[in-house]
């Protein structure tokens, strides 16, 4: 990497191997650990060096993960950014170090820093639309008709801004579509189940559930039969990722439908790089295609799924 100049962005030489940095935001969901492996096992496909860190659910840990890539001089860093304000520094920090950054997954405030302008591009899912996607689908399977729990992701982070978002603006126009609370189940499965608990026992009258992610959905599932209901059947319910236990709560009638969010960013991620090393335009934003899991293909997509 060269250094950058205040108009432009940090190049990349063409080498034969390259030493990249990979910023992960935690490893404590099944979702996660596929990313991880993915950039693991590109790297390994492709011999160039990995600098691997983990932020265990850190921001500050995350700025100070990028702060040591940019201090082992790696050539490329890609980053999931934990949290969409508090990373805008590392992203920052790397320009000004002449090192080229891919945000791949999570996004930051575009007010405060920009694809193609501080950073080369960010490849990952619209989030906006999985949230407008299980949105749609709850309409639908609810007849328009529905008292909804909402568990938020980590709050602050893009995926549950995005999601939010996405679904708010699918149920604005059915007015019998209702959410009657939401909170932060922090993208796990464990606080997904305590958030259900309390909010279930405050919201009894509650028909349906729309967890940002299928570890909070399965938290959800463990609370609502802790309280004698019976998901699938008196209660609705629609998730994102498409995580291997989401489908098969799909397969057991107790998940109504998942909207995939792909964690496999290894093969896209390191030929972005490459193709930039090249001298390839690299788009500003690059969007994965998302499937859609429910009860009509749950069970063919479990045997290739994490
Ligand atoms: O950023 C993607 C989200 O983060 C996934 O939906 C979730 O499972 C993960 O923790």
């Amino acid at each position: 990497a060269s250094a950058a100049r205040a108009d432009d962005l940090p190049k990349l030489a063409e080498k034969p191997t390259y030493k990249v940095g990979f910023a992960q935001t935690e490893s404590n969901n099944p979702w996660r650990l596929a990313q991880t492996q993915s950039m693991k096992d590109e790297a390994a496909k492709r011999g160039w060096q990995l600098v691997y860190t983990d932020a265990n659910s850190s921001a500050a840990k995350q700025v100070a993960d990028v702060d040591s890539m940019i201090a082992q001089h790696v050539d490329v860093i890609f980053l999931s950014p934990r949290e969409e304000k508090p990373l805008i520094p590392a992203v920052m920090k790397a320009k000004k170090a002449g090192i080229p950054l891919f945000l791949i997954d999570r996004s930051v405030d575009a007010n405060l820093a920009k694809p193609g302008r501080d950073y080369v591009s960010f490849i990952g899912s619209d989030f906006v639309e999985e949230g407008r996607r299980a949105g749609e689908w709850l309409i639908k399977a609810t007849n328009g008709n529905a008292k909804i729990i909402e568990l938020q992701g980590t709050s602050g982070s893009s995926p549950a801004n995005d999601r939010k978002k996405g679904f708010m603006e699918a149920i604005a126009k059915t007015p019998g579509m209702q959410i009657v609370a939401s909170q932060d189940g922090d993208f796990t499965r464990d606080k997904g189940r305590q958030v259900m608990e309390t909010l279930l026992q405050a919201h009894p009258e509650a028909t349906a559930v729309f967890a940002h992610n299928d570890e909070m959905v399965l938290g959800a599932i463990t609370a609502l039969e802790a309280a004698g209901r019976h998901p699938g059947k008196d209660i609705t319910l629609v998730s994102i990722d498409g995580e291997k236990d989401g489908l098969q709560a799909i397969v057991d009638g107790k998940l109504g439908a998942t909207v995939e969010c792909n964690p496999r960013f290894g093969p896209g991620a390191f030929q972005a790089a490459a193709d930039y090393a090249g001298g390839k335009k690299i788009p500003p934003i690059v969007v994965n295609k998302d499937h859609f899991y429910d009860k009509s293909n749950a069970s063919e997509s479990l045997a290739g799924s994490y």
